[in-house]
């Protein structure tokens, strides 16, 4: 399967056109952002990993019966995966408050939360990606009322899938961000899940192995997706 023209160009990815119109290719590259682009710096590997990564969990959540689009790893940094309608909508599970959800509501940090909670954000960088509600995505027709319900039913299928594996491997999945989109009339998770969209914490230590390490310049931002990566089984480049 062959480039054929650059659609889209993110903060972390470029995706591109390929001969197949149902298909696309998705690069991840080395950029890492945070702040809505304000931070951006170059990791080494980090592409690479992320692409691995991506491939890794789709492969479980797919097995588990959840539809996603990923195809196949094509080379170290690029997947083919399904040519998505994406919704402009990011959904959120948070396990343990952290991150916007405590500066938003003043609750404690590190505080688990029974049951996980679930929130929709519009994804616009201009404005921060504002917190919405189902109701705005109605009235903008952002999304049917039958697409929210199957967003929200399968990020927690998600979690329940994610939670386990990632305990298994000594990690606290804290909280995540999943982006659906439409093909042929159904919907499907889309682009990734790496540690830039997820924040994962060492079970005994709590030490952040996700982008935290990145925000809050923590350093040893490659060698903590390196050890996620490891300690799942996820073969490397
Ligand atoms: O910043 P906040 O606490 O709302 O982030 C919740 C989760 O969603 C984190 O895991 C974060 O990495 C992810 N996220 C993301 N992309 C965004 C906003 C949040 O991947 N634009």
């Amino acid at each position: 399967m062959n480039k054929v023209k650059e659609l889209f160009t993110g903060k972390a990815k470029t995706i591109y056109s390929t001969d197949d119109q149902d298909k696309l290719i998705m690069l991840f590259r080395n950029d890492t952002s945070a702040f809505d682009g304000e931070k951006i710096e170059q990791f080494d590997r980090k592409g690479m990993i992320n692409n691995h990564f991506t491939a890794f969990i789709m492969d479980k959540l797919a097995a588990a019966g959840v539809p996603t689009h990923h195809e196949k790893i094509i080379n170290d940094q690029e997947s083919l995966v399904k040519c998505l309608d994406m919704l402009p909508i990011e959904c959120v599970v948070r396990n343990i408050a952290t991150g916007s959800l405590v500066k938003r509501l003043g609750v404690e940090d590190g505080l688990e939360l029974n049951p996980a909670t679930f929130e929709f954000f519009l994804k616009n960088d201009e404005l921060h990606d504002p917190m919405i509600n189902d109701y705005h995505i109605i009235s903008f027709n952002w999304a049917t009322q039958d697409e929210i319900e199957k967003m929200k039913a399968l990020t927690f299928e998600v979690n329940t899938i994610l939670k386990q594996l990632f305990l298994d491997a000594g990690m606290l999945l804290v909280d995540y961000k999943l982006e659906f989109g439409r093909f042929k009339g159904e919907l499907y998770l889309g682009d990734e899940f790496t540690p830039d969209g997820c924040r994962l914490w060492d079970i005994d230590t709590r030490k952040k192995l996700d982008k935290d390490r990145f925000r809050q310049g923590l350093g040893g931002v490659v060698e903590a997706y390196e050890e996620v990566a490891h300690r799942l089984g996820v073969e490397l480049g």
